[in-house]
């Protein structure tokens, strides 16, 4: 040992080095299969369950904890008969002439659908 103190350290260092490489390369990996998830299309199994947890986390602060409606936005806990799934869709896009509700561009088509299913099955 006393001809090479360097040693200890240069394995020390390789392994470092190798474990760096391990690490990035599993996180290419893990990066590539995350690409993959978000193209796939969503399908929920229960779509009123799942309506039901995206409304709450999307819709009732501006219309109201109960889909009553808060102060001057609309209720939306009796759709029913006036707009159908597809148009619920629409408004959530903002792609619905004659209402101009600030579109929700972060969900997906998919949510958005299972959201329109909810608040037909509770308005009816
Ligand atoms: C930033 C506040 C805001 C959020 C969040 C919001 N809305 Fe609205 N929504 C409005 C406003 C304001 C109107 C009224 C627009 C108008 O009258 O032109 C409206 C109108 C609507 C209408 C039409 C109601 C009617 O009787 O005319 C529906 C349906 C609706 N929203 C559904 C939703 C759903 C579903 C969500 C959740 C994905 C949502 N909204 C989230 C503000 C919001």
């Amino acid at each position: 040992m006393k001809g090479r103190p360097l040693f200890p350290f240069a394995v020390i260092a390789i392994a470092g080095i190798l474990l760096m490489v391990a690490l990035s390369f599993q996180g290419l990996l893990a990066s590539q299969a995350d690409e993959g998830e978000a193209e796939e299309e969503i399908v929920f199994d229960d779509p009123i369950a799942a309506g039901e947890e995206l409304t709450q986390r999307s819709c009732l602060s501006c219309h109201g904890q109960d889909l009553q409606g808060l102060a001057s936005n609309p209720a939306i806990n009796a759709l029913e008969g006036k707009f159908t799934e597809e148009e619920i869709v629409q408004i959530i896009f903002g792609q619905y002439e004659g209402v101009n509700m600030p579109a929700m561009s972060n969900l997906k088509p998919a949510e958005a659908e299972a959201i329109a299913t909810y608040l037909l099955h509770i308005s009816e």
